[in-house]
C-alpha cells in the first residue's frame, strides 16, 4: 500500500515537472510569448521598456550578441566622436591596453539585469580609467594630484564635443549671460514648401477632402492649424492608398512629411517601444516618478501626446503636455525658473521669438543642420526640432553647445549643469558649484 502511494506521488511530480518544463520551453522558443520569467533581475532605466524583446540583446538560447548594441548605439557614439571608439585599440599602439582592460567590448563597462542599481547603465568601477591613464599627472602639470574617481567630473569617456582643450580655449572668457541670446527658428515650412506638389495656399472648411461618411466635427480644429494653411488636406494624413480613410492614423501616416521627426521620436525612451513594434509606451510603465490617477496612467506615448489632433500645437507640447505626466522634482521646479518666466514673456510677445527656455527647449533641441552660417552666405539651413529626448540628457554636457550656449558662456553653464541641487530646482538659482576647467586651460596656454 504504501509503496503504491509512493509510486502514485512520484507520477504525479513526473506530470507536473513535464508540464512545467514543456511550457518554459515552448515559452522559450515561442517569439510571441513574454519571456521576461526568465529575467535573473531587472533590466536598467535605458531598457526596461523594451527588456521582453530578449532577441534585441541575445541569441536563441540566451548567448549575447553584442551586435544588438552596435546595431542600436554605434551610429550616435560615432556621431559624437567616440573619444574611445573601439577603433582606437585596433591600433597596435594601443593594443596592448586591452590586456588591462577590455574596452573593445561594450559589456566591460556596461552589463544587464544587475541587483544593484546602476542608473545610467555604467557597472564599471568609477575610478576604471587608471587602468590605461596611470601617468596622466606626469604628461600634464595640470592634473599632478587628481583623483581617478574624479576624472568623469569633467571628462566623458565617450562623447568630448564639448570639453576638449581646443573647444575650452575658444571660449575662455565669456559673460555669464549674453544680452542677446536665443535659439533658433523652426523654418520646416521653407523647405517643405520646395517640393510640395500640392498648393501651400490656406484651406477653408469647404475645401476638406473626407468622404461623405466622417464626421466633421474635428474640422475646426485642423482649419485653426498650421496643416490648413499650409494646404494640408484631410487625406494627406488619413490615407495611404487612394479611397482608403483610416479614423486613427497612427505615426507612420506622418512619415511622409516629418520622416526625420520620427526617426527622432523612435530613437528615445518616448518611442523606444513602438520602434520595436510594441504597443505604445504608458505612464504605469515608467520607473521616473509620474502624476498618479488612472486618468494619467493610462496615458499613451505617440506624437498625439504631447501635440493633440488636429491643433497640433506646439506651445501646448512644449511645457504643459509634458507636465500632463512627468512629476518628478526637477519637472514640478521648473515654473520656478526665470526660464520659464522668459517663455511665458515670449509667447505673450513681450520677448523676441526663441528668448523663452520651455522644457523642450534643452528635450527636443532646435537643432541647425551643418556648420554655423557665415556670415556671407544667405543659405538658410534647416532647423529641425530634434525629437530624441533621450538624445542629449546623459551625460548632461551634450546640452552645452546645443542648447545653453545659445545664451549662457561656456563657464557658467559648465558649472551649472555640474550642480546637483540646480538640475533638482530645475535651474532657479545660481550654481554654486565650480569646475576649474578653463584655468587649466589658461595654465597651459
Ligand atoms: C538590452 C539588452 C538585453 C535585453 C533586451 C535582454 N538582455 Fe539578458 N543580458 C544582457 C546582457 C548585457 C547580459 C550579460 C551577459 C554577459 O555578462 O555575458 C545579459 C545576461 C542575461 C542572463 C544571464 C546569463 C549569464 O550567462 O549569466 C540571462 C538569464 C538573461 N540575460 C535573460 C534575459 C531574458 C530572459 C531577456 C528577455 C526577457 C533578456 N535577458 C533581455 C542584455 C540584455
Ligand atoms: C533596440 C535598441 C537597443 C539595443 C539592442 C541596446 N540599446 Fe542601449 N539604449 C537604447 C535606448 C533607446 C536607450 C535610451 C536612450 C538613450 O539613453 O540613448 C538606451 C540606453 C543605453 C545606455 C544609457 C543608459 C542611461 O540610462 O543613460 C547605455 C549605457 C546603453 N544603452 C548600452 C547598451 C549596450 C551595452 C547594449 C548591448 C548589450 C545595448 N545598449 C543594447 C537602445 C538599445
Ligand atoms: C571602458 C568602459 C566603457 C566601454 C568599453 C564602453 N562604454 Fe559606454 N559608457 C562608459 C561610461 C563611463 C559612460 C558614462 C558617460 C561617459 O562618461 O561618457 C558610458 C555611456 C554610454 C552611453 C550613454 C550615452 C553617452 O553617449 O554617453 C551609451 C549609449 C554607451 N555608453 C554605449 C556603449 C556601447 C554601445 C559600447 C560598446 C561599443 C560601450 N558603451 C563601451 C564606459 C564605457
Ligand atoms: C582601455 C584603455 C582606456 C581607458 C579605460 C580610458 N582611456 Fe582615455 N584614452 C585611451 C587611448 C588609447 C586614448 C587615445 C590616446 C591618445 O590620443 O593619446 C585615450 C584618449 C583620451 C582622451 C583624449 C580624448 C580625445 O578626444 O582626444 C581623454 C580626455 C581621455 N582618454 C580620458 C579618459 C577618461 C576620463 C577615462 C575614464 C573615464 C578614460 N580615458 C579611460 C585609452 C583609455
Ligand atoms: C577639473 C577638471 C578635470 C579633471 C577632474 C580631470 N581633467 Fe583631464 N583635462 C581637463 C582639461 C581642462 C584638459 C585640457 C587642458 C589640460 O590638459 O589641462 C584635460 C586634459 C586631459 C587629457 C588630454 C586630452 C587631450 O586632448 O589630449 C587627458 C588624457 C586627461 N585630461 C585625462 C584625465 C584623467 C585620467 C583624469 C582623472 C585622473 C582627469 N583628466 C581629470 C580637466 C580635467
Ligand atoms: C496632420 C494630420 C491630420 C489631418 C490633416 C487631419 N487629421 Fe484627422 N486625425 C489625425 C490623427 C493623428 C487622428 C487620431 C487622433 C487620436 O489617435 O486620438 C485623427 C482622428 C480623426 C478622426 C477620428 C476621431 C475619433 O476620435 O474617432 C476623425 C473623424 C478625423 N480625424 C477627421 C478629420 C477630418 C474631417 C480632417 C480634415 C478636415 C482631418 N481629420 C484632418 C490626423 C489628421
Ligand atoms: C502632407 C504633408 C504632411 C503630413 C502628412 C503631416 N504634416 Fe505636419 N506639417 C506639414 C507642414 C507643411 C507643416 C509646416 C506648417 C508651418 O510651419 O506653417 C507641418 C507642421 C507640423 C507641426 C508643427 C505645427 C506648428 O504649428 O508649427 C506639427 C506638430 C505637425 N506638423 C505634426 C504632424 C503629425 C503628428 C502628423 C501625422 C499625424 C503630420 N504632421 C502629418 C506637413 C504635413
Ligand atoms: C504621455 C506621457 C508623457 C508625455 C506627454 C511626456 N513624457 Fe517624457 N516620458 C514619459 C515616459 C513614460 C518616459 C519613460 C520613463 C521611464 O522609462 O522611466 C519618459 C521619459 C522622459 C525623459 C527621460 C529620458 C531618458 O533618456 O532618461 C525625459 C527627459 C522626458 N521624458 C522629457 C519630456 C518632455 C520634455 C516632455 C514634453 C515636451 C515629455 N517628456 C512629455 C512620458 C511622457
Ligand atoms: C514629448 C512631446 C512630443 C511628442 C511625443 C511629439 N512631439 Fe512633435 N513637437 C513637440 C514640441 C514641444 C515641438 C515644438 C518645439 C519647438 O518649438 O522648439 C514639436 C514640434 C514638432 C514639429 C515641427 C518641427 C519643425 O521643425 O518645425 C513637427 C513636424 C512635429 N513636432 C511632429 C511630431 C510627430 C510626427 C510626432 C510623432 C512621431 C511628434 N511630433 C511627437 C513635442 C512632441
Ligand atoms: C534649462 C534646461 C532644462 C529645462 C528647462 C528642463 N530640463 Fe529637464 N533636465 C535638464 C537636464 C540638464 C537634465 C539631466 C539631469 C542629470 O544630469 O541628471 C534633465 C533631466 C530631466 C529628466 C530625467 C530625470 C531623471 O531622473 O532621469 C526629465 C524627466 C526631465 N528633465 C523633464 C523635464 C520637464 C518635464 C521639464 C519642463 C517642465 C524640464 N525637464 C525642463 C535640463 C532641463
Ligand atoms: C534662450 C536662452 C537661454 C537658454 C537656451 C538657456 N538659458 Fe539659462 N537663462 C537665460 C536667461 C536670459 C536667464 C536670466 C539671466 C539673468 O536673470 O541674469 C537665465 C538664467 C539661468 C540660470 C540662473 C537662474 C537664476 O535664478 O538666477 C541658470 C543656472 C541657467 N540659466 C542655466 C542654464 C543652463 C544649464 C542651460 C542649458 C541647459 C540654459 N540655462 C539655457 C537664458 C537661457
Amino acid at each position: 500500500m504504501k509503496i503504491l502511494k509512493k509510486t502514485m506521488l512520484f507520477t504525479v511530480w513526473i506530470i507536473i515537472l513535464s508540464a512545467l518544463g514543456f511550457y518554459l520551453v515552448t515559452t522559450l522558443i515561442n517569439e510571441k510569448t513574454d519571456k521576461r520569467l526568465f529575467l535573473p533581475a531587472d533590466t536598467s532605466n535605458g531598457h526596461h521598456q523594451i527588456e521582453e524583446q530578449c532577441d534585441l540583446c541575445h541569441e536563441p538560447f540566451g548567448e549575447l550578441k553584442e551586435q544588438g548594441c552596435l546595431d542600436c548605439h554605434a551610429k550616435s557614439l560615432s556621431k559624437a566622436s567616440d573619444s574611445h571608439e573601439v577603433k582606437l585599440f585596433k591600433d597596435p599602439r594601443n593594443e596592448q591596453m586591452l590586456e588591462d582592460m577590455n574596452a573593445a567590448s561594450c559589456l566591460t563597462c556596461h552589463n544587464e539585469h544587475q541587483q544593484d542599481n546602476y542608473p545610467n547603465g555604467v557597472t564599471v568601477a568609477k575610478d576604471f580609467c587608471v587602468h590605461c591613464h596611470e601617468d596622466v599627472a606626469e604628461d600634464r602639470v595640470t592634473h599632478k594630484g587628481l583623483e581617478f574617481d574624479n576624472c568623469t567630473e569633467c571628462h566623458n569617456y565617450h562623447d568630448n564635443t564639448a570639453l576638449y582643450e581646443d573647444f575650452l580655449a575658444k571660449h575662455l572668457d565669456e559673460k555669464d549671460t549674453f544680452k542677446e541670446g536665443k535659439l533658433p527658428q523652426r523654418n520646416f515650412l521653407h523647405f517643405y514648401s520646395k517640393k510640395a506638389k500640392h498648393s501651400l495656399d490656406a484651406l477653408k472648411l469647404v475645401d476638406h477632402n473626407a468622404p461623405e461618411s466622417v464626421d466633421l466635427s474635428l474640422g475646426q480644429d485642423w482649419l485653426e492649424s498650421s496643416h490648413a494653411e499650409a494646404g494640408i488636406n484631410c487625406l494627406d494624413c488619413h490615407s495611404k492608398k487612394e479611397g482608403d480613410w483610416v479614423n486613427k492614423p497612427n505615426f507612420s501616416y506622418c512619415e511622409s512629411c516629418h520622416k526625420k521627426t520620427i526617426q527622432g521620436f523612435l530613437a528615445g525612451k518616448h518611442g523606444i517601444r513602438l520602434a520595436q513594434e510594441l504597443s505604445a509606451m504608458t505612464v504605469s510603465q515608467a520607473r521616473l516618478p509620474m502624476l498618479e490617477g488612472a486618468d494619467a496612467e493610462n496615458k499613451i506615448l505617440n506624437c498625439t501626446a504631447c501635440h493633440s489632433a488636429h491643433k497640433f500645437n506646439v506651445v501646448e507640447a512644449a511645457v504643459s503636455s509634458c507636465l500632463n505626466c512627468h512629476a518628478d522634482e526637477h519637472s514640478i521646479a521648473y515654473k520656478k525658473s526665470k526660464h520659464f518666466q522668459l517663455w511665458q514673456d515670449e509667447q505673450q510677445g513681450a520677448l523676441e521669438k526663441g528668448a523663452g527656455v520651455s522644457c523642450a527647449g534643452c528635450h527636443l533641441p532646435r537643432e541647425t543642420k551643418g556648420k554655423k552660417r557665415k556670415r556671407k552666405s544667405k543659405r538658410i539651413k534647416r532647423v529641425n526640432v530634434q525629437h530624441n529626448q533621450s538624445h542629449n540628457l546623459s551625460p548632461n554636457q551634450k546640452m552645452l553647445r546645443g542648447v545653453c550656449m545659445n545664451c549662457h558662456g561656456l563657464g557658467f553653464s559648465l558649472d551649472s549643469l555640474a550642480d546637483k541641487e540646480l538640475i533638482k530646482n530645475n535651474f532657479s538659482s545660481l550654481p554654486k558649484k565650480h569646475l576649474k576647467m578653463l584655468e587649466m586651460v589658461k595654465e597651459r596656454i
